[in-house]
């Protein structure tokens, strides 16, 4: 599995503070034997993360998970940002991913998490908290080879 990863926030862009999602996420990818291409730290603009999650697919990501912006505060624009370059939703996964966060915090509900499909890579929109990104994935884990060889549009089956 070839991974891209985007960390999505303004104040770690600028160096304001440091990017703990972007390693938390490399830590949980390299501990499932996936193989870390590229990290990448954006602000919450809609088009720098268009963009960032264009390049990582052309640099063959199959899989692009992006931590941060998911919630409700105004810059929060990454569901905005992923739906406007997609070519499907896989509801499915923003559904698992909260109702298995409620289980830990309440304010797993604020979250819009998501997954897409982008050009050939899945697209997977975690929360900005590095153990709530790291959960996320770790809820969904069991879905994401399957639907990164369908993204990819590698014959398999189910
Ligand atoms: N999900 C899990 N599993 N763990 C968390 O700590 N934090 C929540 C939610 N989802 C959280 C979580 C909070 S506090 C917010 S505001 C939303 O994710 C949105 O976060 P974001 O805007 O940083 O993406």
């Amino acid at each position: 599995m070839i991974v891209g990863i985007i960390t999505i926030s303004d104040r770690a862009s600028q160096g304001i503070y440091e990017d703990l999602g972007g390693p938390a996420l490399r830590s949980a990818a390299t501990g499932y034997a996936w193989q870390v291409q590229a990290e990448v730290i954006v602000p919450d603009d809609l088009l720098a993360i268009q963009q960032a999650v264009l390049s990582l697919s052309a640099q063959g990501c199959g899989l692009i998970l992006t931590t941060g912006g998911t919630g409700i505060a105004e810059r929060d624009l990454t569901p905005e940002a992923i739906r406007g370059i997609m070519r499907v939703e896989i509801p499915g996964f923003g559904e698992v991913m909260r109702m298995k966060s409620l289980e830990i915090t309440p304010n797993a509900i604020l979250s819009r998490s998501l997954a897409a499909v982008v050009q050939r890579s899945l697209v997977i929109a975690l929360p900005g908290k590095p153990q709530g990104a790291v959960e996320c994935l770790s809820f969904v884990l069991g879905a994401i080879p399957h639907a990164v060889k369908l993204a990819q549009k590698v014959p398999t089956s189910c």
